[in-house]
């Protein structure tokens, strides 16, 4: 499975935090936000991932991230000049998806519940259609929102409907098939001038082939999208990082649980952490990981 981060967009409503730096590389919890979709890539061990985003910022994916070996990984970069839909990041990483299931998620999206490691892990075998992630919420119609039967078939979804049908929230998380890239390609912008992704999985559903997992109850996916919401999420993380001592989306300890590198480079990625109390945590798990 191929992976994509979409990071793109203008970050308008956190002006003028945004005005110089890509939302997506804001901190969250200490790390910059784009680790946390990373994170889930990885965790869906996909080693594969091409980076989407503006021509202004892909220098700084580039020297944040690198070309992934030192997390076992590739990782490469396309520009999408402006934000026009994100169902095109399937136009513009057709090359690298090529004839792969592919793993889609959007770079402010953060997730985070008890064994979503293991859903994971299953949901990205042999995907057929697409599996989107649906999660509560107490506003749908600021979301794509999804209705399933009780197979967890999708039977509708609609992009941020007025009258929602059910309180699902579609999440930015897609998996699809080898499909994806020529269905998106054939969907037509919408009222607002983007190539919707919604319309994509549309199809999906329209033949049947749409899967919802529902995140319930007791999963964190946060907003990133205003100052009042990036400190929430960044003081959820900092809570439970203070709590039990353990980091979230510390791409260095996945890549080495994910037998992605072994527990020396791991340790060396620590090392090279500039004393900060981050790569100390991460020495930390390289050494636990070797006995
Ligand atoms: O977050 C989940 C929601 O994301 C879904 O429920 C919706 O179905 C989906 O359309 C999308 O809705 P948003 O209103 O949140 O989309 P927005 O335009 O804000 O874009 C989400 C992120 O993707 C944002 O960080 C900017 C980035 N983006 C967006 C577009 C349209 C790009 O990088 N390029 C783009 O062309």
């Amino acid at each position: 499975m191929k992976g994509i981060v979409l990071a793109g967009g203008a970050g308008a409503r956190l002006y003028p935090i945004t005005h110089a730096v890509s939302k997506q590389l804001l901190p969250v919890g200490g790390k910059p936000m784009i680790y946390y979709p990373l994170s889930i890539l990885m965790l869906a061990d996909v080693r594969d991932v091409l980076v989407i985003t503006t021509p202004h910022d892909l220098p700084r994916f580039r020297t944040l991230l690198g070309d992934g070996s030192r997390l076992g990984m590739n990782i490469s970069y396309a520009e999408q000049p402006r934000p026009a839909g994100i169902a095109e990041a399937l136009l513009i990483g057709a090359g690298h998806v090529g004839t792969d299931t592919v793993a889609l998620i959007l770079g402010d999206n953060i997730f985070h519940g008890p064994r979503f490691s293991d859903v994971l892990a299953r949901e990205s075998q042999d995907v057929k259609g697409c599996v989107l992630f649906g999660y509560p919420v107490h506003d749908p119609q600021r979301y794509g929102v999804g209705e399933a039967d009780g197979d967890g078939r999708l039977v509708s979804i609609e992009e941020k409907p007025a009258r929602p049908r059910s309180n699902r929230a579609i999440t930015g998380l897609y998996f699809y098939d080898d499909r994806a890239v020529d269905i998106a390609k054939d969907i037509t912008p919408s009222a607002r001038g983007e190539l919707e992704i919604t319309d994509v999985n549309r199809f999906y559903v329209e033949q049947g082939e749409a899967r919802l997992v529902d995140l319930g109850r007791g999963f964190a996916w946060l907003d990133t999208g205003t100052p009042e919401s990036l400190l929430q999420a960044s003081q959820y993380v900092g809570t439970l990082e203070e709590r039990q001592g353990c980091r979230i989306a510390c791409i260095e300890e996945i890549a080495l649980r994910m037998g992605f590198i072994d527990a020396e480079a791991c340790h060396r990625l620590g090392e090279e952490a500039g004393g900060s109390s981050y790569g100390q945590y991460v020495m930390s798990i390289a050494k636990e990981m070797k006995v």
